[in-house]
């Protein structure tokens, strides 16, 4: 266990005396302040990751744009911008929550397949920095608004170079089947028309291959596939988005380490885009093992040779498990002696899918009352949860050494029927 936590966290999650730590905070004293399910943050891994993405690509200019999808908590936000990154957005939602975070739009690239008039008419007054464009459809859109606005909108053409990844079929996104980006030909005949598009300056090209990718080989080939399609073409463009995707460890799979993933695209990049600037959109990477979903055992219960560990966080405050069958690795916050044995760890919602952690070796002497960490939970945890069974949604605290800010208060009951009339 110790070694798993030196790899994630680099220490910054450890054992001492058999209490689990985060930074320098008992995870028993966060518990006892705030209740649970709560999820936690590390600010110090968040600022590590990021340090790390920017050394790995120092030899090249780039701009980290981080993904606020996985994990859009203010305080986050804030957290992140103070490092110097723009920010990748989905929706004017995101691009709202972007600027009260103090993020600039000039530093913002908008991505989605579904962008509506008001968005892409709300985004162009903000001043946006990039449109990633999934479609001639929406290309014609961006040209139209930006004509009645007498503007010249920034883009890029987010490029579907169906390339497939290792990672759960419902977070590919770059395989020719899936509704993400635009065809390889169709980029090809509408880079080849630009000058048609008065209103649109088509400033580079984007791709997102999928989510939790564990090596620089897919980038590779995309990179080599747009390659060959700019030289087709004789296009040069002053941007180059690789997209998100940079997997961690949940466990104990192999993962390339972000030093060496840098170095290879580094190479590729200043041989084959000299003066380019190269966009990245990470976000698990960022928070994913920054984050800890606390959560205490409601009931031990043995049902027909089996044994269940019922807790107060289900698939309402972590869904990843019971939507991609993710694994979270799950441990104790207090180390409990007794024999090791296989139980499930599962919620309180009333569905079979709803578990966190199925067939997981764990202390027989774990009880009511008990405390368990579901580990890398920072990324599409707090970002994806609900409502549903009528449960409000957790709290959540940033740690910072010896710090514990609470950066979202546990929602109430009265919440839950709050807009409606
Ligand atoms: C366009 C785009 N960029 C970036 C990301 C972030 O991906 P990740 O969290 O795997 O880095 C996503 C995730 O879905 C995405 O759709």
């Amino acid at each position: 266990m110790e070694k798993y936590l030196k790899i994630i966290s680099d220490g910054l999650y450890r054992y001492v005396d058999g209490r689990l730590f985060i930074e320098n905070v008992a995870a028993e004293k966060i518990c006892k302040k705030f209740g649970t399910p709560l999820y936690i943050y590390s600010s110090t891994h968040i600022r590590n990751q990021i340090t790390r993405i920017k050394n790995a690509f120092a030899d090249i200019n780039s701009l980290i744009c981080y993904s606020m999808k996985a994990n859009s908590n203010l305080h986050i936000l804030r957290y992140v911008k103070k490092q110097d990154c723009g920010v990748d957005i989905v929706s004017c939602g995101e691009l709202s929550k972007a600027l009260k975070a103090g993020f600039s739009a000039k530093r913002m690239v908008f991505a989605g397949a579904g962008k509506t008039e008001e968005e892409i008419d709300f985004s162009i007054k903000k001043g946006i920095f990039l449109f990633t464009v999934e479609s001639i459809e929406e290309l014609k859109a961006i040209n139209a608004i930006s004509r009645r606005l007498k503007k010249i909108t920034d883009i890029s053409l987010r490029i579907n170079l169906d390339v497939d990844v290792d990672t759960h079929h419902y977070i590919k996104t770059s395989r020719k089947e899936t509704k993400f980006g635009i065809p390889l030909k169709d980029a090809k005949s509408i880079l080849a028309s630009r000058q048609d598009f008065k209103y649109v300056k088509i400033k580079g090209t984007q791709f997102h291959l999928g989510s939790n990718i564990k090596d620089s080989s897919p980038y590779i080939e995309a990179l080599n596939k747009l390659n060959g399609l700019l030289k087709e073409i004789d296009f040069n463009p002053s941007i180059i988005d690789i997209g998100g995707g940079f997997g961690i460890q949940y466990k104990d799979e192999e993962i390339e380490p972000i030093e060496d993933f840098g170095k290879k695209i580094s190479k590729f990049f200043m041989k084959n885009f000299p003066g380019a600037l190269m966009i990245f959109e990470p976000g698990r990477f960022i928070v994913g093992n920054a984050g800890i979903l606390l959560t205490r055992v409601i009931y031990r219960k043995h049902a027909d040779g089996k044994d269940f560990l019922i807790v107060d966080a289900g698939m309402n405050d972590l869904i990843r498990p019971s939507l991609y069958g993710s694994y979270h690795e799950i441990i104790p916050v207090v180390k409990k002696s007794g024999k090791k044995v296989i139980c499930d760890v599962v919620g309180p919602i009333c569905e079979t899918g709803d578990f966190l952690g199925k067939e997981r070796f764990l202390s027989d002497n774990i009880s009511s009352g008990d405390l368990l960490a579901v580990m890398g939970a920072g990324a599409y945890g707090f970002s994806m949860s609900s409502n549903y069974n009528g449960r409000p949604r957790a709290a959540e605290v940033l740690i910072s050494g010896n710090k514990m800010i609470c950066c979202r208060e546990r929602e109430k009951v009265e919440d839950l029927w709050r807009y409606e009339t």
